[in-house]
């Protein structure tokens, strides 16, 4: 279990709307299955700032890593993205809208690996058994950055090296196999990041690693992140890493995000009550508090509900009877550069409420073990 240790307070500021590199506005893809049709992502809208790192959280199947391939518009069959709008402003190039490249297309390929790269929990997704770590990554910076073969050699072993792998000339003849999962993580990362990407996405890329070798790779991922000025877009169950790394985080709740804010503002005063369930849910240090931790009361309606209202409600326990189970509320700006998805925060009209009507709300949720508002304010 995994203590939360955070950097000092102000190593996160939101700047959404800003120098985004990427922008994903309306997000929709659906898988079409024999039983039904499963929303895997339901109108999700996010940006990573150029140069930052972007946490994304919430509990498996929210459509994390469906988010992700998206991007990369590699999502796999039956998925089909069906609605939205994926804004790459890479450095150097006018900004294009992904989704107007066929996913198959040049256009498409010269964006992946050059402009965004990928790193995955499992790094044999991304290695091929076949070559050997040299041929794979020299192969991939002579598809986007140099002709030279001599050239692509020696950017193979710079990058081979800034990973932390000992022996990088070893490294050129030998096969993943040949490699324990520490150094497989760290080669997939090199052939992730040689060619520099603008946008680094990162599947959690550590979790099967043991600490200390989870600690080495965020590490290099920070020291390269300082280096190229890539932004990353870290998806993670771990919110000690995020922590640790993300200057903005997007909480995700069944396929939508539910609320995305500074690292430091969601560690202090998550709003949504998803949120709150999620960091009530892991141990702080130094907080004093014994005791078992919580859980989040219930579990995640099945893949095809179609649950009417807040996707959330049946498991919220300042859920309003008539407006939650009704309307479902929109991802809105709360005033301090936050965004929540939740009718505590804003009226079904999409006013904000006052933060006094905010806080009465929440003493009143608490005092009756659920709140029973019938009207919006
Ligand atoms: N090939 C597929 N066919 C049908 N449904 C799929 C397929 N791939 C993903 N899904 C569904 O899409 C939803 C989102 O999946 P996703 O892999 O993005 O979850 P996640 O948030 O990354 O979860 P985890 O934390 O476990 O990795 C899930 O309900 C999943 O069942
Ligand atoms: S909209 Fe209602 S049910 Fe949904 S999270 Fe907010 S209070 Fe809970
Ligand atoms: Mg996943």
């Amino acid at each position: 279990m995994v203590t939360i240790a955070r950097p000092p307070s102000g190593a996160g500021t939101t700047t959404a709307g800003g120098d985004n590199v990427i922008d994903v506005q309306n997000l929709h893809v659906e898988f079409h299955t024999s039983l039904g049709t499963v929303r895997a992502v339901n109108g999700v809208s996010l940006g990573v700032p150029r140069g930052k790192t972007l946490g994304v959280v919430g509990e498996s199947g929210c459509g994390k890593s469906v988010t992700a391939f998206a991007i990369m518009q590699l999502v796999a069959t039956p998925g089909v993205i069906t609605q939205g709008e994926i804004v790459l402003r890479a450095r150097g190039k006018d900004p294009v809208n992904l989704l107007t490249h066929a996913k198959g297309s040049d256009d498409m390929r010269a964006v992946r690996g050059r402009h965004i790269g990928m790193i995955f929990q499992e790094p044999m997704t991304a290695l091929n058994p076949c070559y050997t770590i040299g041929n794979q990554i020299a192969e991939a910076i002579l598809l986007h950055r140099t002709k030279d073969h001599a050239q692509a050699d020696a950017m193979t072993l710079e990058i081979l090296s800034r990973v932390g792998l000992p022996s990088p000339s070893r490294l050129m003849t030998t096969f993943p196999h040949q490699l324990s999962g520490g150094m497989r993580q760290r080669a997939m990362i090199a052939l992730a990041l040689s060619c520099e990407p603008d946008l680094l996405l990162a599947d959690e890329p550590t979790t099967a690693l043991d600490v200390t070798t989870q600690a080495q790779i965020l590490d290099v991922m920070r020291e390269l992140q300082e280096h190229i000025g890539m932004s990353i877009m870290f998806v993670t169950h771990n919110l000690g890493v995020v922590a640790q790394m993300c200057d903005e985080v997007a909480v995700m709740y069944l396929g939508r995000i539910v609320e995305h804010a500074s690292v430091d503002e969601l560690f202090d005063s998550p709003k949504h009550p998803y949120t709150r369930a999620l960091m009530r849910s892991i141990p702080h240090l130094g907080s004093g508090r014994k005791g078992r931790l919580e859980v989040i009361q219930g579990s995640i309606p099945g893949q095809f509900s179609k649950l009417a209202g807040c996707q959330f409600h049946p498991r919220c326990p300042d859920a309003m009877p008539g407006i939650c189970d009704v309307k479902s509320p929109s991802l809105l700006p709360i005033g301090d550069g936050a965004q929540v998805s939740c009718f505590l925060h804003h009226d079904p009209s999409g006013s904000p409420r006052s933060p006094e009507a905010v806080v009465a709300r929440a003493q009143s949720a608490t005092g009756a073990g659920g709140a029973t508002v019938s009207s919006p304010n």
